[in-house]
């Protein structure tokens, strides 16, 4: 497995790989990532990832000082996964400019909904990572996970405005046996929370439910919010939208996904939910 910690390392490695599918990250690795990483595997013959904590992405006050660095454990999973080229970079490396003056890669309207609402500039600091990611890695297949719902889009939108030579490929949410998405972020949860966490997909499901038997979106999105924070849980949205654009569904639209965030101590955890009314 080639380690490539610098910019001018990288370049040098890549030239000597062919075609290659790629898996950002942030570390932290767990069976989620490893999953993104055998489906690379099954799409080319090279797998390569990056493991690189995105301080653009992070708003003031976000956990970006506390979000988990575990580098060693994750060399040990990517080695035990036969990946042939990591991508280990400083933040010195990626942005040698103060970030106020580098460039950004902005996907408009998308991007200002939902988390973005919630997160002002995220995704702008995704799409600039990414987009440097592709440029650095050169890959011809990127794969992301689908529990980044809305991100998954802003990047699938990025690659199609910028005519970027990237197959992006999504895969559904790797789930704990008792319905959690897997998340680097549920290591921030006390016993006492990990025991609650799940309701956030128990909702979404009651949700998908309600949906199917043709309930009203406004009435079935309102009582969820209520659920959610009687089973100890602080919604930020809990919202079922068109899955083409993340737009208010109408009455024609069959279509539609159920997208939460939601606070759970030190945590704030996403999920969504695809579902085909009739
Ligand atoms: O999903 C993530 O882990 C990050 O947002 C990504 C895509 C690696 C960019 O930093």
């Amino acid at each position: 497995m080639i380690i490539a910690d610098s910019v001018p390392l990288l370049r040098r490695q890549r030239a000597e790989l062919g075609t290659l599918a790629f898996v950002p990250t942030m570390g932290n690795l767990h069976a989620g990532h490893l999953a993104l990483i055998r489906r690379a595997r099954e799409l080319a013959d090279r797998v390569a990832v990056s493991i690189f904590v995105n301080p653009l992405q992070f708003g003031a006050g976000e956990d970006f000082d506390g979000y988990p660095r575990t580098p060693e454990r994750d060399l040990e999973m990517l080695r035990g996964e036969g990946v042939e080229l990591v991508f280990l970079p400083s933040v010195r490396d990626l942005y040698p400019r103060p970030m106020s003056e580098h460039t950004k890669v902005e996907v408009p309207a998308i991007s200002d909904i939902l988390c973005g609402a919630s997160r002002p500039g995220h995704f702008v600091g995704v799409a600039t990572i990414v987009c440097k990611l592709f440029n650095l890695v050169q890959p011809q297949i990127a794969v992301f996970g689908r529990k980044d719902y809305q991100q998954l889009m802003v990047i699938r939108r990025m690659v199609e405005d910028l005519a970027m030579p990237v197959r992006i490929e999504g895969l559904d949410t790797i789930r704990e046996a008792d319905g959690l998405a897997m998340s680097s972020r549920n290591g921030y949860l006390t016993p006492e929370e990990r025991r609650i966490a799940p309701a956030l997909y128990r909702t979404l499901g009651e949700m998908a439910q309600a949906l199917k038997a043709g309930g009203e979106v406004g009435r079935i999105e309102a009582d969820a919010v209520v659920r959610l924070a009687e089973r100890g849980l602080r919604p930020d949205y809990l919202v079922v939208r068109r899955q083409q654009d993340l737009g208010i569904p109408g009455p024609q639209d069959r279509a539609l996904v159920i997208l939460a965030a939601a606070y759970l101590g030190r945590a704030r955890l996403i999920d969504n939910r695809e579902v085909r009314v009739s």
